[in-house]
C-alpha cells in the first residue's frame, strides 16, 4: 500500500510561505503529478514528502501512519531528483544497488535484486559503467532503478525528464507511464511542463504561489478549470481569457458582452456582473458576415498566422472596426486556416464550450441547478 495523505502541509522560508496549507489525499497506486510554474512551491512539498525538510506546520500520513517527523530512510518512499544525483565513483551496478547496501541487506540479496532491476530498465550492459559513460537518459534510467530497487510504497519524482532532449523526454514519457502501470505503485511526479502531467498523470494537482488550485484528473482539469489561473495554466496556446459582462437582455437570455464580443448564451436572470469569459483556441471557428444573429460573435482582425505542422494558429486582435484592438484572441484549426494577416474575420463558438470566471476572484463560476447549459439554468451562483 503507499497512500499518503497531506493536511494542512505548510513551509515558510522567512517572510515567503512555499507551500500554503496544502491538504490532499493520493491514492494507492495514483500516478500524480504535482503541476506549476517555477517557483510555486513543488519542490519543497516533494521534500518535505521525503523527509529531506520539515514541514512548518501540518502532517503527512503514509498508510494512516503520521510520518512528518519521521527520518527519509524509515519512510519507505524513494526520491528520483532532477540531476540524478548519480555517485560518479561508482559503477551502475554499485549506484543500484547502494540503498540496500546501507541497510546492510546481504551480498547475493542485493547482486540479485540489482540484475533483476537492471533488466526491467534495460541496463543489464552497462552494469559496469560509471555514470560519465552514460547517456542522459541512461543515466535517468539508473537514477530510476537506484529508486526501483528498494520496493518503496511510494516514488517521488522531481522533474525527472528536464535534464533530456525533446525526443528522449516523449520516449521516456511513455516508459514511466508504462512502468507505472506494471509496478501499480504510487508515483507523486512533480512538473512544470503540462504535457507532462497530461499525458501521464491519473490526476494533477495545481499549484500556484505555495496554494492547491484545483486536483483532477486530466480532463477534469482540462474541460472544468477551477480558476482562470488552471484555465490559463493548461493548453497551447492557452485559453482565451476575455473581461466583459455579463447580464441578462430583455428578453431574458443571459449575455456576455466586450468590446468585439457578443456572446448570447441562454435563458435566464442575473443582476449584471463583471466576468471572465474563456474560450479555448480550438473552439474557437471562422464564420462569414451572416453568422446567426443568436450566435457567438467575436469581430477580430487577423494579425499574424503560425504554422504548426498538421494545425495553424491564428492571433487576432478584437474590439469594434475601426476602434482599435481591445484584445487578443488565438483560434486554433486545421491547416490550412485560409487566413491571413490582415483579414477580417467574424469568429464564433459552441456556448456549451464558454467558460465563465468571476472577474474579482477569478473562480469558475458554475450554473444553479445544473452543469449543463441544455438545461436552461437560471442563475449564475459561486465558485466551481
Ligand atoms: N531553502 C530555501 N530558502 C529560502 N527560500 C526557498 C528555499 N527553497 C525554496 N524557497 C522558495 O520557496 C518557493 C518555492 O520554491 P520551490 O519549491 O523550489 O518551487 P518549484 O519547485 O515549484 O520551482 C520559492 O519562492 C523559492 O524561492
Ligand atoms: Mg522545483
Amino acid at each position: 500500500m503507499g497512500r499518503i495523505r497531506l493536511d494542512a502541509l505548510t513551509r515558510q522560508f522567512g517572510d515567503t510561505t512555499a507551500v500554503d496549507a496544502v491538504s490532499l489525499d493520493i491514492e494507492d497506486g495514483e500516478f500524480l503529478a504535482l503541476l506549476g510554474p517555477s517557483g510555486c512551491g513543488k519542490t519543497t512539498l516533494l521534500r518535505m514528502l521525503a523527509g529531506l525538510l520539515p514541514p512548518t506546520s501540518g502532517r503527512i500520513l503514509l498508510d494512516d501512519a503520521d510520518i512528518t517527523h519521521t527520518p527519509p530512510r524509515r519512510r519507505d518512499l524513494a526520491m528520483v531528483f532532477q540531476s540524478y544525483a548519480l555517485y560518479p565513483h561508482l559503477s551502475v551496478e554499485r549506484n543500484i544497488g547502494f540503498p540496500l547496501r546501507v541497510r546492510r541487506i546481504p551480498k547475493d540479496v542485493v547482486r540479485g535484486r540489482v540484475a533483476e532491476v537492471a533488466a526491467q530498465l534495460q541496463l543489464d550492459t552497462l552494469l559496469a559503467r560509471r555514470p560519465k559513460e552514460l547517456s542522459g537518459g541512461q543515466r535517468q534510467r539508473v537514477a530510476l532503478g537506484r529508486a526501483l530497487v528498494r520496493e518503496p510504497k511510494a516514488f517521488l519524482m522531481d522533474e525527472p525528464l528536464s535534464n533530456l532532449d525533446a525526443k528522449l523526454r516523449t520516449a521516456t514519457r511513455v516508459e514511466l507511464a508504462a512502468l507505472h502501470r506494471r509496478l501499480a505503485a504510487t508515483f507523486v511526479y512533480v512538473t512544470h511542463d503540462q504535457v507532462e502531467a497530461m499525458t501521464m498523470a491519473t490526476r494533477i494537482a495545481l499549484l500556484d504561489g505555495g496554494r492547491l488550485e484545483q486536483v483532477g484528473t486530466p480532463t477534469e482539469v482540462y474541460d472544468e478549470p477551477a480558476s482562470v489561473f488552471v484555465a490559463s495554466f493548461l493548453g497551447a496556446p492557452p485559453m482565451n481569457l476575455i473581461p466583459g459582462r455579463l447580464a441578462s437582455t430583455e428578453q431574458g437570455l443571459l449575455r456576455v458582452e466586450a468590446p468585439g464580443v457578443v456572446a448570447p448564451l441562454w435563458p435566464g436572470r442575473v443582476p449584471a456582473r463583471e466576468v471572465i469569459l474563456g474560450i479555448r483556441p480550438e473552439h474557437l471557428t471562422p464564420v462569414g458576415e451572416d453568422a446567426a444573429r443568436d450566435a457567438v460573435r467575436i469581430r477580430a482582425v487577423v494579425e499574424a498566422v503560425e504554422n504548426l505542422g498538421s494545425e495553424e494558429v491564428a492571433l487576432c486582435a478584437t474590439g469594434p472596426a475601426g476602434a482599435g484592438p481591445a484584445g487578443q484572441v488565438a483560434l486554433r484549426g486545421p491547416r490550412p486556416l485560409r487566413l491571413a494577416p490582415g483579414d477580417p474575420v467574424t469568429l464564433t463558438a459552441d456556448p456549451a464550450r464558454l467558460h465563465l470566471f468571476d472577474a474579482d476572484s477569478g473562480r469558475r463560476l458554475v450554473w444553479q441547478g445544473s452543469a449543463t447549459p441544455a438545461d436552461h439554468p437560471a442563475a449564475v451562483v459561486g465558485r466551481g
